[in-house]
């Protein structure tokens, strides 16, 4: 079987990784914009082209005969590189652009789960211009602004966090309106999770859930980021979490894929990523996503004991009912190197060593190949996962992972240690009232 890979980064490398894990010898292909050397080397071929060139890539995916394309990120989810594909016979993992929009359309979700009663919608609004906006701020008292559109997990806003009053979460919204809808809503207090599921349009098949940190230092603090490193328990809720909360938030997403087949008549097949926050009122949806998270697919799909290929193949054919999918009980610790400077002010193309990283697993992010040296872009560098019976262990070796990482480089050292995984505990208790 040729399996196509979309995207370069670390989501994609754990995603070719799982796949090369394949008993049944799948070849794999990528697209990429630039090389990513832990992709490539597990390529039979690639091409160096942007994701979104449609064309390009459909061209390329005929040429290499693929069957099947696994779709890494949202930006040629948003442009219907799915629908393409299918058109020309290929199955893909990756929804169609109909319901791929439950992330790159945020009042579109949001109306959605209120339109069909899912459970876990936040009050919300959906502003198209600034009528009523003022008063719907001034009455939710304290809100999150969000533009409607994709913005890289940058254009979000929270009053107590970057917003400080309801003055300046006006003039926010209102600066955001003259380019895109605003999705205003309340302000949800708790601990934030990630549940995946991979879907077939009618089953789901979930992973364990994930934490990731967002803000680009220690404690939590600073400018929120793509995400600077995550972790599992060998469970598969979180330590914060009961087993209660995660049978809720399945039956959200569970909820979610029925509508969307019954509404709009279009299976999702892909991953479904449900972003959720934990509150004293159980899980809250901050947002979906159509895709895996990055860095939390480098938790869980290296704990896959299910064959990806059969994974791939029961979503692309609606079979996942009769597949076990199946994960090792083991914690996972994943920390990212970033460019010093990141998010704000970061540095680029600087050479990145990569000596002993220990029993680390390594994934390839934002760096691309020249001369066989690596070099570091502007957004994060690589990362380091610790797999192992405890979290603690497995921060471990993920710790002793980044110290095999040479560069102008900057990590944060305290995810998955026991002190701020007791203060989310601490956390979430203080939010249910104990
Ligand atoms: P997003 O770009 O949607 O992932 O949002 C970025 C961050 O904003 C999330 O990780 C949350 O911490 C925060 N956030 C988004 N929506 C809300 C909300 N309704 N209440 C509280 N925090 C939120
Ligand atoms: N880690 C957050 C995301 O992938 O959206």
């Amino acid at each position: 079987m040729n399996v196509l890979i979309i995207g370069g980064g670390g989501r994609e490398h754990a995603l070719a990784a799982a796949i090369a894990r394949s008993k049944k010898n799948p070849a794999i292909y990528a697209v990429m914009s630039k090389k990513n050397p832990g992709i490539a080397e597990l390529c039979e071929d690639f091409l160096l082209e942007k994701e979104t060139n449609v064309e390009n890539v459909r061209d390329y995916a005929e040429s290499m005969s693929i069957d099947i394309a696994v779709i890494g990120p949202e930006a040629p989810l948003a442009i219907g590189l799915t629908d393409v594909l299918e058109e020309e016979g290929i199955g893909v993992m990756g929804p169609r652009k109909k319901v791929a929009c439950i992330e790159f359309d945020k009042a579109w979700a949001r109306n959605f789960m209120k339109d069909n009663n899912i459970d876990g919608c936040p009050s919300f609004k959906v502003f198209e211009d600034d009528d009523g906006l003022d008063k719907y701020i001034k009455e939710l008292g304290n809100v999150a602004i969000k533009p409607a559109g994709l913005t890289g997990g940058k254009g979000v806003k929270v009053m107590g966090d970057q917003l400080p009053d309801v003055t300046e979460a006006i003039a926010y919204a209102r600066g955001l309106l003259e380019n895109d809808n605003v999705v205003v809503e309340e302000n949800l207090q708790g601990e934030e999770f990630t549940l995946h599921a991979f879907v077939d349009g009618r089953t789901l098949a979930f992973t364990p859930c994930v934490q990731d940190h967002k803000r680009a230092f220690e404690n939590d603090l600073g400018p929120n980021t793509g995400g600077m490193g995550s972790y599992t328990d060998t469970d598969d809720i979180l330590p914060f979490m009961k087993v209660h909360d995660l049978e809720i938030a399945k039956e959200i997403m569970q909820q979610t894929v029925n509508m969307m087949l019954s509404t709009i008549g279009v299976a999702y097949k892909g991953i479904l990523y449900g972003q959720f926050i934990l509150t004293n009122d159980g899980p809250k949806v901050i947002e979906f996503n159509a895709r895996f998270g990055d860095p939390e697919a480098m938790n869980v799909l290296p704990l896959l004991k299910t064959d990806m290929l059969d994974v791939i193949s029961a979503i692309v054919n609606g079979t996942l009912a009769k597949l076990e999918v199946v994960f090792e009980k083991k914690a996972t610790v994943c920390k990212y190197a970033v460019p010093a400077g990141y998010p704000d002010n970061p540095t680029s193309d600087k050479e990145m060593i990569v000596g002993d990283i220990g029993d680390a697993l390594l994934f390839y992010s934002s760096v691309y190949e020249k001369n066989g040296k690596i070099y570091t872009t502007s957004s994060r560098s690589a990362a380091v996962v610790g797999i192992a019976d405890s979290i603690k262990d497995a921060e471990q070796i993920a710790q002793k992972g980044l110290e095999g990482l040479i560069g102008d480089l900057h990590s944060r050292h305290d995810i998955g240690t026991h002190a701020l995984i007791q203060k989310k505990i601490d956390h979430m208790k203080q939010v249910r009232g104990y």
